[in-house]
C-alpha cells in the first residue's frame, strides 16, 4: 500500500449536477492542474485569509474594471469585508469612473475592424467598446473635480482617490444608481486604494496637464510607499494576519509586497512576511519578471512569512474567470466581515509605523538577521494545498 494517502487527499471527483453551487462545484469538480489550484485559491481566501481579523490587500492588474469585474466581483468583495485595501493601476481607476459616471460600455467583439473603428469613434479593449466620448467625458469630469480646493496641495494615492470617490458617490447619487464604481464604494466603506504608479494612466495625464495651469496637486509616493507598509505593519504588530491577494501582477504587486522589505530591510523592525499570498496571473516565472515571481521566490526576499509557504497559491488562469468564481466562494461560505475602515486609520497607523522607525531604523547598514526564515513553533499539520507543512 503506498504512502500517499497519508500525504495528499484521494482525487475522486463527483459528478456535476443540475443547478449546481458555484461553491459546490468548485469542491468538487476543480481537481487538478489550474482547477486545482483555482479550489486552493478559494480555500484559501475564505479560510484562512479572511478568517478572523486577518487584513487582505488586493492588487489589480489588468483591464479589470472595464471588463465589468468592479460591480460583479471587487465591490462585493470590499462590501462583506472580504477586501481591507487596494493597490490598482490607474487604468483600472480610470475605467471604473465610466460606470460611476453612468456610462455606457459594450460587450463587443476581439475581431473587429480597428480601423473602421478609430474612424468611428470607438476604443476597443479586446472585446470591450465604447465610444470615443466616454474618455473625453471622463478626462472632463477628472480635471473639474481636482480643481476643488480639498485637491490643492501634495497628497498620497489613498487621500486622491478617497476625495475623487465622494464626488463619484454624489454623482450615483444624482444618477439614481448605486454600487457601480470601485472608487465610490471604497469612499462608502473606508478602503484605502493605492496606485503604485500615479503618472501612467488617463487619471495622472489630467493630472499633469492641470499642473501646467495653475493645480497645486502632487502626488507624494514617499508617503504612499510609507503608509502602505504602516497598513501592513499595524495588521501584523496587532496580532492580525496580512494577506495578498494579487491579481495579475505588474507593478502593484510588487508595491504590495515591499510593504515587508520596506518594514525589515529599510526600517529594521523585525517581522517574519505577509502571511498569505494568492495569485491569479499568466504571467510565467521562468523570465526572472516580478509579475511571474512564486512565493517561493518571494519568502527570499522577505515578502512572505516562511511558515506559510505550504499554502500560498498561484493560479495561472485570467482574472475574468478566477475573480467572479473566488467572490461566489467566499460570499456563500464565509459570513461577511465589520468592515476594518483602515482611511480612517490612515493617520494613527502612519505615526505607528513612524515611531518604530525611529527605535529601529538607522541611516548605516542594517545587520543581516538570519534567524527569521526558522519556523515559528506549532505550525505543522495540512495545508489548503493538501501539503504537509515542513515544521
Ligand atoms: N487609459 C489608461 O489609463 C490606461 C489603459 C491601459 C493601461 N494603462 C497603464 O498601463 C500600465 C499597465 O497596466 P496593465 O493593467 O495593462 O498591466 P500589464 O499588462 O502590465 O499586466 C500586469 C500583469 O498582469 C497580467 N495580466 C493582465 N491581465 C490579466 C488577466 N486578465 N488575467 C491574469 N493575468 C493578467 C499580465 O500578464 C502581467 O503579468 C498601468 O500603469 C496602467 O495604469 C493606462
Amino acid at each position: 500500500m503506498s504512502s500517499l494517502n497519508k500525504k495528499f487527499p484521494r482525487l475522486l471527483p463527483t459528478p456535476i449536477k443540475k443547478n449546481m453551487r458555484v461553491a459546490d462545484l468548485v469542491d468538487t469538480a476543480f481537481k487538478a492542474y489550474n482547477g486545482g489550484r483555482l479550489a486552493e485559491a478559494c480555500r484559501l481566501f475564505s479560510e484562512k485569509m479572511i478568517a478572523g481579523d486577518g487584513v487582505v490587500g488586493m492588487s489589480l492588474t489588468g483591464a479589470l474594471t472595464p471588463a465589468g469585474l468592479g460591480i460583479s466581483a471587487i465591490i462585493p468583495l470590499m462590501k462583506a469585508g472580504f477586501v481591507d485595501w487596494i493597490i490598482s493601476t490607474g487604468a483600472n481607476l480610470y475605467h471604473d469612473l465610466h460606470y460611476g459616471l453612468g456610462m455606457q460600455l459594450y460587450a463587443g467583439s476581439p475581431f473587429l475592424d480597428d480601423v473602421a473603428l478609430r474612424r468611428d469613434g470607438i476604443i476597443r479593449i479586446y472585446d470591450v467598446l465604447f465610444d470615443y466620448d466616454v474618455l473625453l467625458d471622463t478626462d472632463a469630469f477628472v480635471r473639474q473635480v481636482i480643481q476643488g480646493p480639498e485637491f490643492q496641495h501634495t497628497m498620497a494615492t489613498d487621500e486622491f482617490h478617497y476625495l475623487l470617490g465622494r464626488y463619484v458617490y454624489e454623482r450615483e447619487r444624482l444618477l439614481g444608481v448605486k454600487e457601480t464604481s470601485v472608487l465610490s464604494a471604497a469612499y462608502q466603506f473606508g478602503v484605502p486604494i493605492f496606485t503604485s504608479s500615479p503618472g501612467d494612466s488617463s487619471i495622472g495625464m489630467n493630472v499633469a496637464a492641470m499642473a501646467l495651469r495653475d493645480s497645486k496637486l502632487l502626488i507624494d509616493v514617499n508617503r504612499d510607499v510609507n503608509q502602505t507598509a504602516a497598513i501592513v505593519y499595524a495588521a501584523k504588530s496587532g496580532g492580525a494576519t496580512s494577506s495578498v491577494f494579487i491579481l495579475g501582477g505588474g507593478s502593484p504587486k510588487n508595491f504590495m509586497l515591499q510593504t515587508e522589505p520596506q518594514i525589515q530591510e529599510v526600517m529594521g523592525i523585525e517581522e517574519r512576511g505577509h502571511d498569505y499570498f494568492l495569485q491569479c496571473t499568466d504571467a510565467r516565472p521562468d523570465t526572472g519578471g516580478l509579475s511571474g515571481a512564486t512565493p517561493g521566490e518571494a519568502v527570499s526576499w522577505g515578502k512572505i512569512d516562511p511558515d506559510n509557504l505550504p499554502d500560498c497559491v498561484v493560479c495561472y488562469a485570467d482574472s475574468t474567470i478566477t475573480l467572479p468564481i473566488i467572490t461566489a466562494y467566499a460570499l456563500s461560505k464565509a459570513a461577511p466581515r465589520k468592515l476594518k475602515r483602515l482611511y480612517d486609520q490612515r493617520d494613527k497607523q502612519y505615526e505607528a509605523l513612524r515611531t518604530q522607525y525611529f527605535k529601529h531604523g538607522q541611516v548605516e547598514k542594517i545587520g543581516h538577521r538570519t534567524d527569521l526564515a526558522k519556523p515559528k513553533s506549532g505550525r505543522s499539520g495540512r495545508s489548503v494545498t493538501g501539503k504537509k507543512r515542513s515544521a
